[in-house]
Protein backbone atom coordinates (compact mmCIF):
# COMPACT_ATOMS: atom_id res chain seq x y z
CA UNK A 1 0.00 0.00 0.00
CA UNK A 2 1.09 3.45 -0.93
CA UNK A 3 2.76 5.63 2.03
CA UNK A 4 3.76 9.33 1.23
CA UNK A 5 7.47 9.32 1.60
CA UNK A 6 9.52 12.07 3.07
CA UNK A 7 11.60 13.97 0.63
CA UNK A 8 15.29 14.64 0.82
CA UNK A 9 16.32 15.23 -2.16
CA UNK A 10 14.53 18.09 -3.96
CA UNK A 11 16.15 18.48 -7.42
CA UNK A 12 14.09 18.19 -10.35
CA UNK A 13 14.62 14.49 -11.11
CA UNK A 14 13.67 13.25 -8.13
CA UNK A 15 10.84 15.42 -8.04
CA UNK A 16 9.69 13.87 -10.88
CA UNK A 17 10.54 10.07 -10.36
CA UNK A 18 8.37 10.52 -6.19
CA UNK A 19 5.24 12.48 -8.38
CA UNK A 20 5.44 9.38 -11.07
CA UNK A 21 5.47 6.96 -8.25
CA UNK A 22 2.59 8.54 -6.63
CA UNK A 23 0.29 8.54 -10.04
CA UNK A 24 1.17 5.22 -10.26
CA UNK A 25 -0.05 4.22 -7.00
CA UNK A 26 -3.29 6.39 -7.57
CA UNK A 27 -3.80 4.66 -11.14
CA UNK A 28 -3.53 1.23 -9.50
CA UNK A 29 -5.80 1.51 -6.91
CA UNK A 30 -8.49 3.56 -8.53
CA UNK A 31 -8.31 0.01 -11.31
CA UNK A 32 -9.94 -1.69 -8.62
CA UNK A 33 -12.90 0.13 -7.24
CA UNK A 34 -15.65 -1.58 -9.21
CA UNK A 35 -18.52 -0.97 -6.31
CA UNK A 36 -19.93 2.51 -4.39
CA UNK A 37 -18.35 1.13 -0.95
CA UNK A 38 -15.32 0.69 -2.84
CA UNK A 39 -15.15 4.16 -4.31
CA UNK A 40 -15.90 6.04 -0.81
CA UNK A 41 -12.71 4.37 0.49
CA UNK A 42 -10.52 5.01 -2.33
CA UNK A 43 -12.24 8.57 -2.27
CA UNK A 44 -11.44 9.39 1.60
CA UNK A 45 -7.72 7.52 1.33
CA UNK A 46 -6.85 10.12 -1.01
CA UNK A 47 -8.92 13.54 -0.61
CA UNK A 48 -10.01 13.32 2.89
CA UNK A 49 -9.30 17.04 4.29
CA UNK A 50 -7.84 15.16 7.63
CA UNK A 51 -5.08 12.80 6.80
CA UNK A 52 -5.50 11.57 3.30
CA UNK A 53 -3.09 11.53 0.77
CA UNK A 54 -3.11 15.03 -0.90
CA UNK A 55 -3.22 16.58 2.88
CA UNK A 56 -0.06 14.20 3.78
CA UNK A 57 1.42 15.32 0.01
CA UNK A 58 0.85 19.20 1.31
CA UNK A 59 2.44 18.69 5.20
CA UNK A 60 5.61 16.67 4.47
CA UNK A 61 6.40 17.90 0.70
CA UNK A 62 5.57 21.69 0.36
CA UNK A 63 5.90 22.52 4.17
CA UNK A 64 8.68 20.74 4.58
CA UNK A 65 10.70 21.68 1.32
CA UNK A 66 13.55 24.10 1.44
CA UNK A 67 12.45 28.17 0.59
CA UNK A 68 14.41 27.67 -2.68
CA UNK A 69 12.66 24.53 -3.65
CA UNK A 70 8.78 25.41 -2.58
CA UNK A 71 8.12 26.80 -5.51
CA UNK A 72 8.75 23.76 -8.40
CA UNK A 73 7.33 21.78 -5.31
CA UNK A 74 4.11 23.87 -5.07
CA UNK A 75 3.69 24.02 -8.83
CA UNK A 76 3.63 19.88 -8.86
CA UNK A 77 1.66 19.26 -6.13
CA UNK A 78 -0.97 22.02 -7.44
CA UNK A 79 -1.04 20.07 -10.92
CA UNK A 80 -1.21 16.50 -8.66
CA UNK A 81 -4.27 17.55 -7.53
CA UNK A 82 -6.19 18.32 -10.23
CA UNK A 83 -4.82 15.08 -11.42
CA UNK A 84 -5.73 13.01 -8.76
CA UNK A 85 -9.49 14.71 -8.91
CA UNK A 86 -9.80 13.64 -12.38
CA UNK A 87 -8.87 10.22 -11.32
CA UNK A 88 -11.34 10.27 -8.36
CA UNK A 89 -14.39 11.77 -11.43
CA UNK A 90 -13.61 8.91 -13.38
CA UNK A 91 -13.43 6.04 -11.09
CA UNK A 92 -17.13 7.43 -9.87
CA UNK A 93 -18.47 7.13 -12.88
CA UNK A 94 -17.42 3.91 -13.35
CA UNK A 95 -18.35 2.64 -10.26
CA UNK A 96 -21.71 3.65 -10.64
CA UNK A 97 -21.82 2.04 -13.82
CA UNK A 98 -19.94 -0.73 -12.94
CA UNK A 99 -22.81 -1.62 -10.01
CA UNK A 100 -25.67 -1.62 -13.23
CA UNK A 101 -23.47 -3.45 -16.18
CA UNK A 102 -22.76 -5.57 -13.46
CA UNK A 103 -26.40 -6.70 -12.98
CA UNK A 104 -26.93 -6.83 -16.76
CA UNK A 105 -24.18 -8.96 -17.59
CA UNK A 106 -25.41 -11.89 -15.71
CA UNK A 107 -28.90 -11.29 -17.01
CA UNK A 108 -30.12 -12.22 -20.97
CA UNK A 109 -32.20 -10.24 -23.05
CA UNK A 110 -34.78 -12.63 -24.13
CA UNK A 111 -36.49 -10.77 -27.33
CA UNK A 112 -39.67 -13.15 -27.68
CA UNK A 113 -41.56 -12.20 -24.32
CA UNK A 114 -44.39 -10.46 -24.65
CA UNK A 115 -44.55 -6.79 -23.71
CA UNK A 116 -45.80 -5.26 -21.08
CA UNK A 117 -49.19 -4.76 -21.34
CA UNK A 118 -50.50 -1.45 -19.46
CA UNK A 119 -54.09 -1.42 -19.95
CA UNK A 120 -55.70 1.97 -21.02
CA UNK A 121 -58.62 3.18 -19.55
CA UNK A 122 -61.68 3.75 -21.45
CA UNK A 123 -64.87 6.00 -21.58
CA UNK A 124 -67.88 4.42 -19.32
CA UNK A 125 -70.41 3.26 -21.59
CA UNK A 126 -73.00 5.21 -19.80
CA UNK A 127 -70.88 8.72 -21.28
CA UNK A 128 -70.21 7.26 -24.27
CA UNK A 129 -73.80 7.03 -25.27
CA UNK A 130 -74.42 10.16 -23.27
CA UNK A 131 -71.69 11.63 -25.79
CA UNK A 132 -73.26 9.63 -28.93
CA UNK A 133 -76.94 10.87 -28.01
CA UNK A 134 -75.45 14.15 -28.03
CA UNK A 135 -73.10 13.85 -31.43
CA UNK A 136 -76.51 13.30 -33.19
CA UNK A 137 -78.19 16.59 -32.64
CA UNK A 138 -74.66 18.44 -32.75
CA UNK A 139 -74.92 17.20 -35.95
CA UNK A 140 -78.45 18.94 -36.85
CA UNK A 141 -76.95 22.22 -35.43
CA UNK A 142 -77.75 22.29 -31.67
CA UNK A 143 -75.27 23.35 -29.64
CA UNK A 144 -75.03 22.12 -25.72
CA UNK A 145 -75.42 23.16 -22.46
CA UNK A 146 -75.05 22.29 -18.96
CA UNK A 147 -76.65 23.45 -15.51
CA UNK A 148 -76.57 22.84 -11.95
CA UNK A 149 -77.11 19.04 -10.19
CA UNK A 150 -78.33 21.16 -6.83
CA UNK A 151 -81.36 22.61 -8.15
CA UNK A 152 -83.85 25.22 -6.56
CA UNK A 153 -87.74 24.47 -6.38
CA UNK A 154 -88.12 27.09 -8.79
CA UNK A 155 -86.24 25.95 -11.74
CA UNK A 156 -87.02 22.35 -11.08
CA UNK A 157 -91.04 22.67 -10.48
CA UNK A 158 -92.21 26.02 -9.95
CA UNK A 159 -91.14 27.47 -13.89
CA UNK A 160 -92.19 24.11 -15.46
CA UNK A 161 -94.84 24.48 -14.38
CA UNK A 162 -95.72 21.84 -11.64
CA UNK A 163 -97.40 24.56 -9.23
CA UNK A 164 -96.78 24.50 -5.83
CA UNK A 165 -98.19 21.55 -4.46
CA UNK A 166 -99.44 19.81 -7.56
CA UNK A 167 -99.67 15.71 -7.83
CA UNK A 168 -97.25 15.91 -10.61
CA UNK A 169 -94.27 16.94 -8.52
CA UNK A 170 -94.78 13.41 -6.70
CA UNK A 171 -93.93 11.41 -9.74
CA UNK A 172 -90.65 12.60 -9.19
CA UNK A 173 -89.81 11.42 -5.96
CA UNK A 174 -87.54 13.85 -4.66
CA UNK A 175 -84.17 14.10 -2.95
CA UNK A 176 -84.48 17.58 -0.97
CA UNK A 177 -81.25 19.21 0.88
CA UNK A 178 -82.17 19.44 4.60
CA UNK A 179 -82.43 22.62 6.74
CA UNK A 180 -84.91 25.00 4.06
CA UNK A 181 -87.92 25.22 5.91
CA UNK A 182 -87.18 28.94 6.85
CA UNK A 183 -86.50 29.65 2.76
CA UNK A 184 -89.13 30.86 0.87
CA UNK A 185 -90.57 27.56 -1.11
CA UNK A 186 -89.00 28.37 -4.59
CA UNK A 187 -85.85 28.79 -3.17
CA UNK A 188 -85.59 25.53 -1.66
CA UNK A 189 -82.49 23.31 -3.04
CA UNK A 190 -83.17 20.08 -4.06
CA UNK A 191 -81.41 17.32 -6.14
CA UNK A 192 -83.13 17.82 -9.88
CA UNK A 193 -84.80 15.40 -10.37
CA UNK A 194 -84.53 15.71 -14.41
CA UNK A 195 -82.49 17.87 -16.59
CA UNK A 196 -85.39 20.03 -17.86
CA UNK A 197 -84.47 22.76 -15.35
CA UNK A 198 -82.30 23.46 -17.81
CA UNK A 199 -84.95 24.41 -20.60
CA UNK A 200 -85.73 27.59 -17.97
CA UNK A 201 -82.35 28.17 -17.53
CA UNK A 202 -81.43 28.38 -20.86
CA UNK A 203 -83.88 30.37 -21.85
CA UNK A 204 -83.17 33.16 -19.31
CA UNK A 205 -80.16 33.39 -21.13
CA UNK A 206 -80.59 33.26 -24.66
CA UNK A 207 -83.12 34.94 -26.60
CA UNK A 208 -84.70 32.94 -29.21
CA UNK A 209 -84.89 30.85 -31.57
CA UNK A 210 -82.55 28.17 -29.35
CA UNK A 211 -81.77 24.57 -29.90
CA UNK A 212 -80.00 23.09 -27.48
CA UNK A 213 -79.10 19.72 -25.39
CA UNK A 214 -78.24 19.01 -22.36
CA UNK A 215 -76.33 16.17 -21.06
CA UNK A 216 -76.35 15.34 -16.80
CA UNK A 217 -77.18 13.47 -13.79
CA UNK A 218 -79.97 13.60 -12.45
CA UNK A 219 -81.56 12.14 -8.80
CA UNK A 220 -84.29 10.41 -7.18
CA UNK A 221 -85.56 8.90 -4.28
CA UNK A 222 -85.88 5.18 -5.80
CA UNK A 223 -84.30 2.65 -4.45
CA UNK A 224 -81.98 0.88 -5.98
CA UNK A 225 -83.21 -2.62 -8.55
CA UNK A 226 -82.25 -3.80 -11.98
CA UNK A 227 -84.43 -0.66 -13.58
CA UNK A 228 -84.14 1.74 -10.91
CA UNK A 229 -81.08 3.78 -9.74
CA UNK A 230 -80.84 6.80 -7.43
CA UNK A 231 -78.62 9.01 -9.67
CA UNK A 232 -78.95 8.27 -13.38
CA UNK A 233 -78.34 10.80 -16.84
CA UNK A 234 -80.52 12.61 -18.80
CA UNK A 235 -80.14 14.50 -22.30
CA UNK A 236 -82.22 16.94 -22.85
CA UNK A 237 -83.52 18.77 -25.70
CA UNK A 238 -85.36 22.18 -26.77
CA UNK A 239 -85.88 23.81 -29.76
CA UNK A 240 -87.73 27.10 -29.84
CA UNK A 241 -88.41 29.63 -32.87
CA UNK A 242 -91.43 30.65 -34.88
CA UNK A 243 -93.41 28.39 -36.03
CA UNK A 244 -92.49 24.66 -34.71
CA UNK A 245 -94.63 22.23 -34.89
CA UNK A 246 -95.38 18.79 -33.41
CA UNK A 247 -94.36 17.63 -37.12
CA UNK A 248 -90.71 18.77 -36.46
CA UNK A 249 -90.69 17.80 -33.10
CA UNK A 250 -91.81 13.77 -35.19
CA UNK A 251 -89.31 14.19 -37.71
CA UNK A 252 -86.52 15.41 -35.35
CA UNK A 253 -86.90 12.20 -32.64
CA UNK A 254 -87.59 9.86 -35.97
CA UNK A 255 -84.99 10.91 -37.31
CA UNK A 256 -82.40 10.66 -33.88
CA UNK A 257 -83.75 7.13 -33.46
CA UNK A 258 -82.87 6.08 -36.82
CA UNK A 259 -79.21 7.56 -36.18
CA UNK A 260 -78.59 5.49 -33.20
CA UNK A 261 -80.49 2.30 -33.49
CA UNK A 262 -80.51 1.96 -36.85
CA UNK A 263 -82.43 2.93 -40.04
CA UNK A 264 -84.70 0.07 -40.15
CA UNK A 265 -86.21 1.28 -36.51
CA UNK A 266 -89.83 2.84 -36.95
CA UNK A 267 -91.33 5.40 -33.95
CA UNK A 268 -94.55 5.31 -32.41
CA UNK A 269 -95.62 8.65 -30.10
CA UNK A 270 -97.95 7.69 -27.24
CA UNK A 271 -100.05 10.30 -25.71
CA UNK A 272 -98.72 10.70 -21.84
CA UNK A 273 -98.34 14.10 -19.75
CA UNK A 274 -95.85 16.33 -18.22
CA UNK A 275 -96.84 19.31 -17.01
CA UNK A 276 -94.55 21.60 -18.97
CA UNK A 277 -95.14 19.86 -21.87
CA UNK A 278 -98.85 20.13 -24.45
CA UNK A 279 -99.52 17.74 -25.93
CA UNK A 280 -96.75 15.25 -24.40
CA UNK A 281 -95.94 11.68 -25.64
CA UNK A 282 -93.82 8.71 -24.95
CA UNK A 283 -91.44 7.66 -27.64
CA UNK A 284 -91.57 4.12 -28.53
CA UNK A 285 -88.89 2.30 -31.33
CA UNK A 286 -90.03 -0.64 -32.80
CA UNK A 287 -87.64 -3.36 -31.43
CA UNK A 288 -84.50 -3.44 -33.42
CA UNK A 289 -83.95 -6.87 -31.68
CA UNK A 290 -86.91 -9.07 -32.92
CA UNK A 291 -87.80 -6.57 -35.55
CA UNK A 292 -91.09 -5.65 -34.01
CA UNK A 293 -92.26 -9.17 -34.25
CA UNK A 294 -92.22 -9.75 -29.93
CA UNK A 295 -90.46 -13.18 -30.71
CA UNK A 296 -86.50 -14.18 -31.65
CA UNK A 297 -88.28 -17.16 -33.34
CA UNK A 298 -91.34 -19.50 -32.77
CA UNK A 299 -91.10 -20.21 -29.31
CA UNK A 300 -88.50 -17.81 -28.29
CA UNK A 301 -89.99 -14.84 -26.62
CA UNK A 302 -88.07 -11.27 -27.07
CA UNK A 303 -87.06 -10.19 -23.08
CA UNK A 304 -85.54 -6.56 -24.61
CA UNK A 305 -89.02 -5.13 -25.63
CA UNK A 306 -90.78 -8.01 -23.60
CA UNK A 307 -93.07 -9.46 -26.51
CA UNK A 308 -94.34 -6.39 -27.29
CA UNK A 309 -92.37 -5.14 -30.37
CA UNK A 310 -91.57 -1.80 -28.63
CA UNK A 311 -89.34 -0.48 -26.42
CA UNK A 312 -90.33 2.88 -24.96
CA UNK A 313 -87.37 5.36 -24.18
CA UNK A 314 -87.79 8.90 -24.29
CA UNK A 315 -90.72 11.52 -22.98
CA UNK A 316 -91.32 14.58 -25.27
CA UNK A 317 -94.01 17.23 -25.97
CA UNK A 318 -94.89 20.95 -27.50
CA UNK A 319 -93.45 23.63 -24.76
CA UNK A 320 -96.33 24.16 -22.71
CA UNK A 321 -97.33 28.24 -22.94
CA UNK A 322 -96.98 28.60 -19.13
CA UNK A 323 -93.49 27.63 -19.63
CA UNK A 324 -92.75 30.40 -21.80
CA UNK A 325 -95.18 32.96 -19.57
CA UNK A 326 -91.96 32.39 -17.28
CA UNK A 327 -89.19 34.23 -19.86
CA UNK A 328 -91.65 35.82 -21.42
CA UNK A 329 -89.31 38.55 -20.75
CA UNK A 330 -86.72 37.46 -22.88
CA UNK A 331 -88.09 37.45 -25.75
CA UNK A 332 -90.77 34.57 -25.29
CA UNK A 333 -93.70 35.61 -25.86
CA UNK A 334 -96.33 32.66 -25.85
CA UNK A 335 -98.39 34.01 -28.74
CA UNK A 336 -95.33 34.58 -31.20
CA UNK A 337 -93.30 31.56 -30.79
CA UNK A 338 -93.70 27.82 -29.81
CA UNK A 339 -91.13 24.73 -29.55
CA UNK A 340 -90.65 21.38 -28.43
CA UNK A 341 -88.86 19.40 -25.95
CA UNK A 342 -87.45 16.02 -25.45
CA UNK A 343 -85.97 13.95 -22.42
CA UNK A 344 -84.10 11.01 -22.38
CA UNK A 345 -82.12 8.65 -20.00
CA UNK A 346 -79.24 7.62 -21.34
CA UNK A 347 -79.26 4.25 -19.23
CA UNK A 348 -82.26 2.98 -20.54
CA UNK A 349 -80.75 4.07 -23.58
CA UNK A 350 -77.16 2.50 -23.37
CA UNK A 351 -79.23 -0.74 -21.95
CA UNK A 352 -81.01 -1.32 -24.97
CA UNK A 353 -78.26 -0.43 -27.47
CA UNK A 354 -75.84 -2.95 -25.69
CA UNK A 355 -78.98 -5.33 -24.77
CA UNK A 356 -77.81 -4.98 -20.42
CA UNK A 357 -80.94 -6.03 -18.41
CA UNK A 358 -79.43 -4.68 -15.32
CA UNK A 359 -78.92 -1.22 -15.11
CA UNK A 360 -76.75 -1.81 -11.37
CA UNK A 361 -74.29 -3.02 -13.66
CA UNK A 362 -73.09 0.53 -15.00
CA UNK A 363 -72.66 1.54 -11.10
CA UNK A 364 -70.64 -1.65 -9.93
CA UNK A 365 -67.53 -0.59 -11.09
CA UNK A 366 -66.87 -4.55 -12.23
CA UNK A 367 -63.86 -4.51 -14.68
CA UNK A 368 -65.33 -7.71 -16.14
CA UNK A 369 -68.93 -5.65 -17.32
CA UNK A 370 -66.71 -2.65 -18.26
CA UNK A 371 -63.73 -3.83 -20.28
CA UNK A 372 -66.46 -5.14 -22.71
CA UNK A 373 -67.12 -1.74 -23.76
CA UNK A 374 -63.10 -1.26 -24.37
N1 LIG B 1 -88.19 15.67 -17.75
C1 LIG B 1 -89.01 14.55 -18.13
C2 LIG B 1 -88.68 13.37 -17.21
O1 LIG B 1 -87.65 13.38 -16.59
C3 LIG B 1 -88.77 14.16 -19.56
C4 LIG B 1 -89.23 15.20 -20.52
C5 LIG B 1 -88.37 16.18 -20.95
C6 LIG B 1 -90.54 15.19 -21.02
C7 LIG B 1 -88.79 17.15 -21.84
C8 LIG B 1 -90.95 16.13 -21.92
C9 LIG B 1 -90.09 17.11 -22.33
O2 LIG B 1 -89.47 12.46 -17.06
Amino acid sequence: MYTVPQLTDFSAEALERTVAELFAALESEAAKVTSDSDFKMFRDRWIARKNGILTQVNDVWLKGAPKDAKRDVGARVNALKVKVEEVIASAESRAAAGTSSARVAGERVDVTLPGIHRPIGMEHPVMRTMETIVNVFKAMGYSVGEGPEVETDYYNFESLNFPPNHPARDTQDTIFISGQEQKRQRDRLLLRTHTSPVQIRTMEKHKPPVRIVIPGKVHRNDAADASHSPMFHQVEGLAVDKDITFSDLKGTLDHAMKALFGSSVKTRFYPSFFPFTEPSADVQISCFKCGGTGRLSANEPCRLCKSSGWIELLGCGMVDPNVFEFVKHNGYDPKEITGFAFGMGVERLAMALYDIDDIQLFYAGDVRFLEQFA
